[in-house]
């Protein structure tokens, strides 16, 4: 045996260890974490320290790469094409904000017309003093663990995402034209059903600070429901909180969980790389669209 998965929680959470990091192609442990990834939602590879090439043939090993980060700072000045750089630092992110937005709990590419990325893969570079800590949630436990009567309730309920609404805590009162602007430019105001029916048959939640309304609720009671389903899925019993090392590698199933990382310091030199893969399925579709039809 080359390799152990161990789960950490009873619904989210396992490490794998591999005793020889040539092996990590090989096809029966890209079996066994695309298997892990669907009951676990987290896989870490504790201090793996991948190169970005390393990284990429995992990534392309595992699912087809996309990057949809192309626009923003970090995206384009990392070694290697598609892979995105996620720091606080000044000199190579000038638009901090899509790096403060993942203080808040959110999923990755949501308010892109595309099929929601599938797996999101971090390596870290390089770690903050204090904070930094990345914290993931089971959305499919937190389904699952819901009382019959409240999954009756929501089950048929549509909510419209916007990007702006996953900003609006980074920013006071307003949001300012110039910066609304780019949001606007850069994402699309997508409908998505707030349980997701995975191709397994399992149902998740959609949620995250993305979720900016319920459709048919009154705005108010549509945003406590948000935040009390997202509260529910963040108890203990469905989250795990991951305590980086330099060098750790964690992938996580972006259908199936949440996530958010706790602040750290704009000069803390905090430095992790993404990769990302497509996902098969188009779960919602832009809010134009459904207007028009
Ligand atoms: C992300 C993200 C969290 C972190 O890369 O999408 O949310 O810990 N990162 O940096
Ligand atoms: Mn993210």
């Amino acid at each position: 045996m080359s390799f152990t998965i161990t789960p950490v929680k009873e619904h989210i959470g396992a490490i794998v260890r591999i005793d020889d990091k040539a092996h990590l192609l090989d096809d029966d442990l890209i079996a066994a974490c695309r298997a892990a990834l669907e009951t676990a939602g987290v896989l870490v590879f504790p201090q793996l320290n991948l190169t970005d090439k390393e990284q990429l043939a995992f990534t392309d090993k595992f699912g087809e790469r996309v990057n949809f980060s192309k626009t923003v700072p970090g995206g384009k000045d990392a070694d290697e094409a598609d892979v995105y750089k996620i720091t606080l630092d000044k000199k190579v992110n000038t638009e901090p904000d899509y790096v403060l937005g993942t203080f808040f709990w959110h999923m990755d590419g949501v308010t892109i017309d595309q099929p929601l990325p599938k797996a999101t893969f971090l390596s870290a570079r390089k770690l903050s003093a204090t904070g930094g800590q990345t914290e993931f949630a089971s959305t499919i436990a937190a389904y699952e663990g819901l009382s019959e009567a409240r999954k009756a309730e929501i089950a048929d309920l549509k909510v419209i995402h916007r990007m702006e609404a996953s900003m609006r805590p980074i920013h006071h009162t307003e949001i300012p034209d110039e910066r609304l602007n780019r949001y606007r430019s850069m994402a699309v105001e997508m409908v998505h059903p707030l349980v997701w029916t995975q191709p397994d048959g399992r149902k998740s939640l959609v949620l995250g600070t993305h979720a900016d309304e319920v459709i048919g609720m009154p705005l108010a009671t549509g945003r406590s429901l948000l935040a009390r389903l997202s509260e529910w899925a963040a108890q203990p019993a469905y989250s795990y909180s991951h305590e980086w090392q330099e060098g750790d590698f964690v992938i996580w199933n972006n259908c199936g969980v949440m996530h958010r990382v706790v602040p750290y310091e704009d000069d803390s030199g905090r430095s992790m790389h993404r990769t990302t893969i497509m996902g098969t399925e188009r779960l919602g579709r832009p809010l134009k669209e459904l207007q028009a039809a």
